[in-house]
């Protein structure tokens, strides 16, 4: 048996490759840098704000100012925040993890067929990040679909369309809510996000991510620090932990509370908000046990739309536009074309300050 040391392998898939008989070793294309280890991890996980999601929909004037105060000061702060209360059934979380399971376990050949290329194709099946522009890759799988404004979905797991659609609907429906309490938290009308971005119209992308155990953890990365390009992801998982969320300069583990929505704010609420709400930096780090599943929901503006700042907060407090307009679909490519590091496309559309 020769071990894989050292080896560099380009596997079409990660869960193949943990699989393999004897794998002591991460091969050396999936070693990030050698002080990788995750020691310095803080655990602040307990100072991770809460939102009620209950608050944001009360009838109730005073708990709404409350619940948009709250939301607004957890998107400048941390740009990341748990979603208790959001009426999302635990049932249908619970059958979207496990038919994204169902679609990884399915016979390579069968998952072959789902293997976009193009970062606009409706659905993509892959591994790491992007192989065509890496030469290190990451410990994960994942499989992409554009669930609206045209929902897409592959034809299998059976189960997979009406689940993903029953999920995906519901959780837009939350993603607007709370993107109407982060309009008002802007000092904006409720509605000037949703049509100053066509929401109506906006995409929605399921990601489901797979990362299986690996016999060194602490060496590789199951995704590298990066932002998401959207508004708003929320994120759901089989309740193992793995996801770190970058907050005053540390690493910190996420814990979720049992059912939670886990959010965190993208590229193009940086943008909207002329810099007031930065999107938040993340990661996925990977463990030696278990196999880890999320499904990240990335909500955005609608592909047509060109981003800029709202341009009441740039009138209003006289502070100049910080960002370039581009149109969303063509910062997509912007992101696909580059590696997935941290905040480098968002820092391509930032206009230098003196
Ligand atoms: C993502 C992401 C983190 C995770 O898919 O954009 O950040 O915990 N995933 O899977
Ligand atoms: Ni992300």
């Amino acid at each position: 048996m020769t071990d894989m040391k050292a080896t560099a392998l380009k596997p079409s898939n990660i869960k193949q490759l943990a699989g393999s008989p004897n794998l002591r070793f991460v091969p050396s294309n999936y070693v990030h840098s050698t002080n990788l280890n995750h020691d310095d991890d803080g655990d602040d996980s307990n100072s991770i704000p809460i939102i009620d999601f209950s608050l944001l929909t009360s009838c109730d004037p005073n708990q709404r100012s409350t619940a948009i105060h709250q939301l607004g000061k957890a998107c400048q702060d941390w740009g990341f925040f748990m979603v208790v209360n959001h009426g999302i059934p635990d049932n249908l979380m619970k059958a979207v993890i496990d038919c994204t399971d169902e679609f990884f376990n399915l016979p390579d050949e069968e998952k072959q067929e789902f293997s976009g290329k193009h970062v606009l194709d409706p659905i993509r099946y892959g591994t790491s990040f992007n192989t065509s522009t890496e030469n290190l890759f990451f410990w994960r799988d994942f499989l992409k679909v554009f669930v609206h404004p045209h929902f897409h979905s592959p034809t299998k797991p059976q189960a997979y369309r009406d689940v993903v659609l029953e999920y995906s609907k519901k959780l837009r429906e939350v993603a607007r809510k709370l993107l109407g309490g982060v309009s008002e938290s802007l000092g904006l009308e409720e509605s000037y996000l949703d049509k100053a971005l066509d929401l109506e119209s906006g995409l929605q992308v399921f990601v489901g991510n797979y990362y299986p155990p690996c016999p060194q953890p602490e060496l590789t990365m199951g995704m590298p620090p990066h932002s998401d390009h959207g508004l708003l992801t929320l994120l759901i998982s089989n309740q193992v932990g793995g996801l770190q969320v970058q907050h005053q300069g540390k690493w910190i583990n996420v814990n979720a509370l049992p059912n939670s929505l886990l959010v965190n704010t993208g590229d193009h609420l940086e943008i909207f908000s002329n810099g007031k709400y930065k999107s938040n930096v993340h990661r996925a780090v990977v463990n030696n046990k278990v196999t880890r599943i999320s499904v990240v929901t990335a909500h955005g503006p609608s592909l047509e739309t060109i981003v800029r700042p709202a341009s009441p907060l740039i009138e209003k407090e006289n502070s100049p536009s910080a960002y370039i307009p581009m149109k969303y679909k063509d910062y997509l490519e912007l992101q696909q074309s580059n590696q997935l590091d941290a905040k480098s496309c968002l820092d391509r559309v930032k206009i230098p300050r003196n």
